[in-house]
């Protein structure tokens, strides 16, 4: 799809330069949304990939209401949701933590599932006076940019993903479960493995995108890791080139909504000494193909 401003009737939608990204005005995300304004959004969605909504400080109840408006609840594991709302995870870190933040590393969110969310949805309640921010990466924009020699190569490859770096029983958060906030859960399961395509095409765009992280591939199916953990490499430095990353600065009660199809984030550091704390939902997704 073009990444062209559209004519909309009711959002205001300004995209970042090149498309990637935009910040979207003029809803209220509290109240149920007129068919036709969620059209706009789904349609500004599979457009742009990242959505800013700023001044949308949603109570917990309409955080709910509104993901269910973009989809049915994607399924959390590892992380324990909050009391009396199963499908809202806290993203929270506190001033006297020094571990990396809570997806601290580029991934896609579970992209280890059988059917990984289609989106994840932030909404922001404490932001600190410094640091902080998330990155984007455009992984359609990333792929487009490959010699027609790599895109053949890619084109039968299968990645392998798993948890298990993140949260299997020798990861990373394993080791620092008590230096942090957040309620993580570490489980052998984190070590079972899925299969995706490398390069999936969106369901609602058609466009293709690399479908892989550092976080969550761990092979290429069919390939010895002395093979594919260089090809990954280089495929992740292509990715996270400047010219595909949109960094994102977050006001206090504003709402991101991120395509996890056809993107990878980043949340970065630079707020020690300072509290941050976020809520977020996941919009189901489909089988990648
Ligand atoms: C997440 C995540 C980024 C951030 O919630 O999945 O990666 O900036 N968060 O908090
Ligand atoms: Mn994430």
């Amino acid at each position: 799809m073009p990444a062209t401003q559209t004519a909309y009737r009711t959002l205001k939608v300004s995209p970042q330069p090149g498309g990637f990204a935009a910040e979207v005005t003029g809803v209220d995300l509290s109240r149920p949304l007129d068919p036709a304004v969620l059209a706009e959004v789904k349609d500004a969605f599979a457009r742009h990939a990242v959505l800013a909504f700023p001044g949308q400080p949603l109570t917990l109840d309409q955080l709910e209401a509104f993901t269910l408006q973009i989809g049915p609840f994607g399924d959390d594991p590892y992380v324990a949701p909050m009391e009396g709302h199963p499908n809202v995870l806290e993203v929270r870190r506190e001033p006297d933590e020094k571990v990396t933040p809570f997806g601290g590393n580029w991934h896609s969110d579970w992209s280890f599932q059988s059917q990984p969310p289609a989106a994840t949805i932030l909404r922001s309640e404490i932001i600190p006076p410094v640091g902080g921010d998330t990155l984007y990466c455009d992984a359609a924009a990333a792929y487009d940019a490959l010699s027609d020699e790599m895109k053949a190569r890619l084109a039968p490859l299968k990645a392998i993903h798993s948890a298990s770096r993140a949260y299997g029983p020798n990861s990373a958060y394993s080791r620092e479960l008590s230096l942090r906030a957040m309620p993580i859960i570490v489980s052998p399961e984190a070590e079972k493995t899925f299969v995706h395509p490398l390069v999936r095409t969106h369901p609602v765009s058609g466009r293709k995108a690399l479908f892989i992280s550092p976080v969550y591939t761990v092979g290429i199916e069919g390939m010895a890791p002395n093979d594919a953990d260089p090809l990954l490499g280089e495929l992740y430095k292509h990715l996270v080139q400047d010219r595909f990353v949109y960094r994102h600065q977050w006001q206090a009660g504003m709402l991101v909504m991120w395509d996890n199809r056809c993107t990878m984030h980043n949340a970065l550091g630079g707020y020690d000494g300072h509290r941050r704390v976020m809520h977020r939902t996941t919009v189901a997704g489909e089988t990648p193909v």
